[in-house]
């Protein structure tokens, strides 16, 4: 399936997603941080494209998500939006630009929607951004939940292990999915928490829920791109599968490029003026 041949191409918004819920439709997210990628998975058909703050680890090298700025944040969904067509594109807020007030998340959620043309934020957390999302919907700008293993919290955590599996931090993840969602928040990402736990979370809400290393009965999928397609390595959840190799396709390529240029076979005659 190629969306882009077709020149009148239906835009993805959060109540389309919202149908799709209603339908039983599963909602496809990747993440995508640069103009290429997003042009080829937008190409593709891919739903909601969330702009993470993974790009910390991803493309900038950090160990965790902490380091990434709003700033860098902006330049990365710029150059996104400016390749996608049709599919929702939803942009974190990073560590550091929303904790401190509900008017500090406003502006960096302002600063988002103004300077990069994403459709919407997601933010991490419950009960303790409460008043944050509240503020930030109030402005009009559409808001993403993140609820289980929150990336930004790894040094409360400690570890990156499944989140909430004794009963009264599943209760609180269930209140917190319930909050948010009567707050007014358009979905809700839950990361690994157990399938039967995020099951019912999604049984319960009547918003979007989508799912990564939170099993199957959610009402969508996310993966981080780079990992889906092979180009990371070192990083093997049990959650993750890889859909292409294309670490092994990359290195196989510049391999032979090296030895063209060493032994003369590039450019050939046709490959020059
Ligand atoms: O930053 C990110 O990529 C995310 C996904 C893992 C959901 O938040």
């Amino acid at each position: 399936m190629s969306v882009h041949k077709n020149q009148d191409v239906k835009k993805i918004t959060t109540h389309q997603l919202q149908e799709m819920k209603n339908r039983g439709e599963k909602i496809s997210m990747l993440t995508a941080y640069d103009y290429s990628m997003a042009r080829i998975i937008d190409g593709a058909g891919i739903d909601v494209i969330l702009v993470g703050d993974s790009a910390s680890n991803v493309m900038a090298g950090n160990e965790t998500t902490l380091p990434i700025t709003l700033d860098q944040m902006i330049y990365h969904a710029s150059s996104v939006v400016k390749a996608v067509r049709r599919a929702l594109v939803v942009v974190d807020i990073p560590f550091g630009y929303y904790q401190g007030s509900s008017g500090e998340a406003l502006r960096s959620s302002i600063r988002i929607m103004k300077e990069s043309g994403g459709h919407a934020v997601k933010l991490e957390g419950g009960s303790e951004v409460k008043d944050s999302v509240l503020r930030i919907l109030s402005a009009g700008v559409p808001v993403m939940g993140h609820l289980g293993l929150t990336p930004q919290s790894i040094y409360k955590f400690g570890t990156y292990t499944v989140r909430a599996r004794e009963e009264q931090e599943a209760n609180k993840l269930m209140e917190d999915a319930l909050m948010l969602q009567e707050c007014g928040c358009f979905a809700l990402v839950l990361e690994k928490i157990p399938a039967e736990l995020a099951t019912r979370v999604a049984r319960n809400l009547h918003i979007p829920v989508i799912g990564i290393g939170a099993g199957s009965g959610v009402d969508g999928q996310v993966l981080v791109m780079q990992d889906m397609l092979g180009i990371t390595q070192e990083f093997k959840p049990r959650f993750l599968r890889r859909y292409a190799d294309l670490n092994a396709v990359v290195s196989g390529a510049v391999k032979q490029y090296i030895r063209d240029i060493k032994d003369g076979g590039f450019p050939s005659a046709d490959e020059q003026y």
